[in-house]
C-alpha cells in the first residue's frame, strides 16, 4: 500500500510491528478519552473557505528560536521510537533534515545522543525529563551541549508515568518476568520483517541514554522499572533554575495545559512552551490540546513562543492548531508510524503529505504565509471546539 495519509501509515505500522510495540505507540491512558478528543476536537474545527484571493505564491517557512524551518512542524520527542525501525532515531533525524524541520530526541530514546549526533549533519533538539538523579541530568545536558543541540525541551507532565491499560493487555507491562518475555518474543517472531530489521540488522544496539545507566540490564522491563523509580514527582517551578544553570540555549517547557501555569513559565523566563497532554497518555480526561490552546495563546502568546501537539493527523490539523495560536506544531505518533512502516523514506513521505495538505488548507482559506494564519481563518461559531 502506498500511504496517502497518516491513517495509512498507522495501518502499515500495525501490520509490521509486534503487537506490544504498536499498542505502546497507539495507546493512551485509562479510557483514552483525551486521546480521542485530541483528534476529534481538532477535526471538528471548521476552516473558513475563502475564494478568489490569488494564493498562487505560498510560503510555508517560518522561524522558531532563531532557526529557519521550511514548515512550522517539529518531530516531537517519542521514547523508544528507535525500536520501530533499524537505528530508528538516526533514520528519523535524517528525514527531518531532508524536510528542513527539527527533530527532537527523547531522554528515553533507543539510540543515544552520540549516535544520533553522528547520523545528523545539523543540530537537533533534545528533550529532558526530570529524574531523581540530578547528576544524570547534568551529564545529559553536557552531552546535548557538546553535540550541538540547539534547543532543550523540558517535559514537565510526567512526574509519574500514566497508566495505560493497553500495555497491560499486550504483555508489555502486565506479564512480568519470563511470561512477559515469552509473550513479547512470540509477538516479535510473528513479525519477521520487523524482527530482522530491528532485532538482527539493528544489533548490536548502541545504548540509549537511559540504557547506559542500566549497566547491562537492557531488557524492556529493566527500562520501565528505571522509569518508575527515577521519575521525580518533587519537580517544581524552582527546578527551572537548575535547568537554566546547566543550559544556556532556548528552553521550551513541554506539557502545559493551563493558562496560569503558562504565565508562570513566562514569568520564569522560558523561551517557549508546548501546550500538550502528552498525546493523551498521562491524565485521562484533561482537555484536548485544541480546547486548551486558545486561552494559553491569549495569555502568553506575546511573551514567549507557543507550540502545541496532540491529535494532529493531517496538514489541515497543523493549520488548525496554528489558527488557534500555535507558532509551531509537534508530531508524535504520525512520524513514529511512518518510521515503523518505511523507515527514513516513510518519515520523509509523511512530511511531504503534511506539506501538501497544508498547502491545500492555506489555499482554500486564502492565506499565503504562516504569519497570516490566525483565528480569522476558522468559521467563528464552529471555530471553538466542544
Ligand atoms: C510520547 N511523548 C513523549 N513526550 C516526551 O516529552 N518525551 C517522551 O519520551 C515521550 N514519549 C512518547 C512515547 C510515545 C509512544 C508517544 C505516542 C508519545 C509525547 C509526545 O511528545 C507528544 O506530546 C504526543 O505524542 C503528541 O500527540 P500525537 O501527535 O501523538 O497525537
Amino acid at each position: 500500500m502506498i500511504a496517502a495519509s497518516i491513517a495509512d501509515f498507522r495501518e502499515l505500522a500495525r501490520r509490521r510491528l509486534p503487537h506490544f510495540l504498536f499498542e505502546y505507540i497507539d495507546g493512551g491512558s485509562y479510557s483514552e478519552t483525551t486521546l480521542r478528543r485530541n483528534v476529534e476536537d481538532l477535526r471538528d474545527i471548521a476552516p473558513r473557505q475563502r475564494v478568489l484571493r490569488d494564493v498562487s505564491a505560498l510560503d510555508l517557512s517560518t522561524e522558531l528560536f532563531g532557526q529557519r524551518l521550511s514548515l512550522p512542524v517539529i518531530l516531537g520527542p517519542v521514547g523508544l521510537a528507535g525500536m520501530n525501525a533499524r537505528r530508528g532515531e538516526c533514520q528519523a533525524v535524517r528525514a527531518a533534515e531532508a524536510a528542513g524541520v527539527p527533530f527532537t530526541l527523547s531522554t528515553v530514546s533507543a539510540c543515544g545522543l552520540d549516535e544520533v549526533a553522528a547520523a545528523a549533519t545539523k543540530p537537533f533538539w533534545f528533550q529532558l525529563y526530570m529524574t531523581r538523579d540530578r547528576g544524570f541530568m547534568r551529564e545529559l545536558l553536557a552531552e546535548a551541549r557538546e553535540v550541538g543541540c540547539n534547543a532543550l525541551v523540558f517535559t514537565v507532565d510526567m512526574p509519574v508515568p500514566g497508566s495505560r491499560y493497553r500495555d497491560y493487555h499486550s504483555g508489555l507491562a502486565g506479564a512480568p518476568g519470563i511470561k512477559g518475555a515469552i509473550r513479547r518474543t512470540w509477538q516479535g517472531a510473528m513479525k519477521p520483517g520487523w524482527a530482522w530489521d530491528v532485532g538482527v540488522m539493528g544489533r548490536p544496539h548502541g545504548l540509549g541514554n537511559v540504557m547506559r545507566k542500566l549497566e547491562g540490564r537492557t531488557g524492556i522491563e529493566d527500562f520501565f522499572a528505571w522509569m518508575r523509580n527515577n521519575f521525580d514527582s518533587s519537580i517544581a517551578w524552582a527546578d527551572l533554575d537548575f535547568i537554566r544553570s546547566e543550559w544556556r540555549g532556548p528552553l521550551i517547557i513541554k506539557g502545559l495545559l493551563d493558562a496560569e501555569d503558562s504565565v508562570e513559565a513566562a514569568n520564569l523566563g522560558a523561551d517557549g512552551i508546548i501546550v500538550s497532554n502528552h498525546g493523551g497518555r498521562q491524565l485521562d480526561g484533561v482537555p484536548s490540546t485544541a480546547r486548551a490552546l486558545p486561552a494559553i495563546a491569549d495569555a502568553v502568546g506575546e511573551r514567549l513562543t507557543v507550540l502545541a501537539d496532540g491529535g494532529v493527523r493531517s496538514g489541515l490539523d497543523v493549520v488548525r492548531l496554528l489558527a488557534l495560536g500555535a507558532k509551531g506544531v509537534l508530531l508524535g505518533r504520525p512520524w513514529v508510524f511512518a518510521l515503523a512502516a518505511q523507515g527514513q523514506k516513510g518519515v520523509e513521505h509523511m512530511l511531504r503529505l503534511i506539506e501538501a495538505e497544508m498547502r491545500v488548507a492555506m489555499t482554500l482559506t486564502g492565506v499565503t504565509s504562516i504569519a497570516d494564519i490566525d483565528r480569522s481563518i476558522l468559521v467563528p461559531e464552529a471555530g471553538q471546539p466542544r
